[in-house]
């Protein structure tokens, strides 16, 4: 048995993590910010929510840092804690640095302070890919072209995690994960955003699907198979960094049509860029349309990883097919409906 930190317990993979944690019988304990989701709606989802125990803690208060380390002397840290929403980040971008990088620094600093036999992981991301040439498939040495404020404040994360293993010993692992959902999904990322539209409109709700790029691909996993990839690499003998996918990439125009498809719905595209549209096939009724203003200032247009060094040394590889990701994800949200899931 471990105790165990995951900073960012209220977010999706924070809770995913926590559950699997739980069941192998680790301590677990989580930190929350204040005024974030003081209700844990995900660990009580999961029914984890008595299990777990909490900690307030701030990434931008080093001391909050030192003294929470300092009373639950944790064996491994998760860090999973960040301002997550990339198109965020350019109207935020000092606060998304403050929070991803310099965050990531006071902790690192206050680990090698207080529990310097911690073992750490890292939240990387596929995003610090960025600006990708061609339709490259991204392993563990594919170049960093970070493409937001995110990106690079995710990045500079990442190399402190690099520079902390090599000069003090840390044993730091960094996951670099590309885009992972689930029904516990924030509802501002795109794939959650088309899954409640469709279960609106299975409901017989008024309203049009409004999205920004269409042509944006991504490789989509299902979220509680990547947390076990990470409980994976904090387990083995000596850190190292892997990437973690699925190996295929779809467009957002992609996963809205198979999201439609699983509650029957057969769409008909037409129209370009700012104008494309989505009709019913079958009814004529207009279903998605393209919104500009969730055009990002600079995109990212292709992530598709390659997790082969994961399958060689954690014995990972994503097992959840994109089709059945979306079933499950409609499924859910047309079974529990949310308020305003469709723009008017
Ligand atoms: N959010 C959103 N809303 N994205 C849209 C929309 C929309 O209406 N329409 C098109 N997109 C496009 C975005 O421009 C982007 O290219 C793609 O859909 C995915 O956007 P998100 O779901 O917001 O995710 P992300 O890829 O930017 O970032 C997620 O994955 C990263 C890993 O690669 C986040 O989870 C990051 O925290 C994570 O690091």
């Amino acid at each position: 048995m471990a105790r165990v930190l995951i900073t960012g317990i209220s977010g999706q993979d924070g809770a995913f993590l926590a559950r699997q944690l739980l069941a192998r019988g680790d301590e677990v304990w989580g930190t929350y910010r204040r005024g974030a989701e003081r209700t844990f709606s995900r660990p009580t989802a999961l029914g984890i929510h008595e299990q777990l125990r909490y900690a307030l803690v701030d990434m931008a208060e080093a001391g909050n840092l030192i003294r929470t380390l300092d009373r639950i002397q944790p064996d491994a840290i998760y860090h999973l804690a960040a301002q997550s929403f990339v198109g965020d980040s350019f109207e935020q971008p000092t606060y998304t640095f403050d929070v991803n990088a310099t965050g990531t620094a006071r902790l690192l600093d206050a680990v090698r302070t207080v529990t310097p036999r911690a073992r750490v992981y890292q939240a990387s991301t596929s995003e610090m890919f960025g600006d990708v040439r061609g339709e490259a498939v991204l392993d563990e040495d594919g170049a960093f072209r970070p493409r937001s404020p995110y990106a690079i404040s995710k990045l500079a994360a990442h190399h402190l995690v690099g520079v902390h293993r090599d000069a003090y010993g840390l044993f730091g692992c960094r996951g670099i994960l590309f885009n992972h959902e689930s029904e516990l999904r924030g509802t501002e990322f795109v794939t959650r955003k088309i899954t409640r539209a469709v279960g609106a409109v299975a409901r017989d709700e008024p309203g049009v699907l409004a999205l920004g790029n269409l042509d944006a691909r991504r490789d989509w996993g299902y979220a509680p198979e990547y947390v076990d990839a990470m409980i994976r690499m904090m387990t083995q003998d000596t850190p190292d960094d892997y990437v973690i996918a699925t190996g295929r990439a779809a467009s957002v125009r992609e996963f809205a049509t198979l999201a439609f498809a699983a509650i029957g719905v057969t769409l008909a595209w037409s129209g370009r860029d700012a104008d494309e549209v989505a009709h019913d096939a079958a009814t004529g009724a207009l279903r998605v349309r393209v919104d500009p203003t969730f055009w990002r200032p600079a995109e990212v247009g292709w992530l598709r990883g390659d997790a082969s060094k994961a399958a060689r040394q954690l014995g990972w590889t994503a097992t959840t097919a994109l089709e059945s990701l979306v079933r499950r994800m409609v499924e859910h949200d047309v079974r529990t409906p949310t308020a305003s899931s469709l723009s008017p």
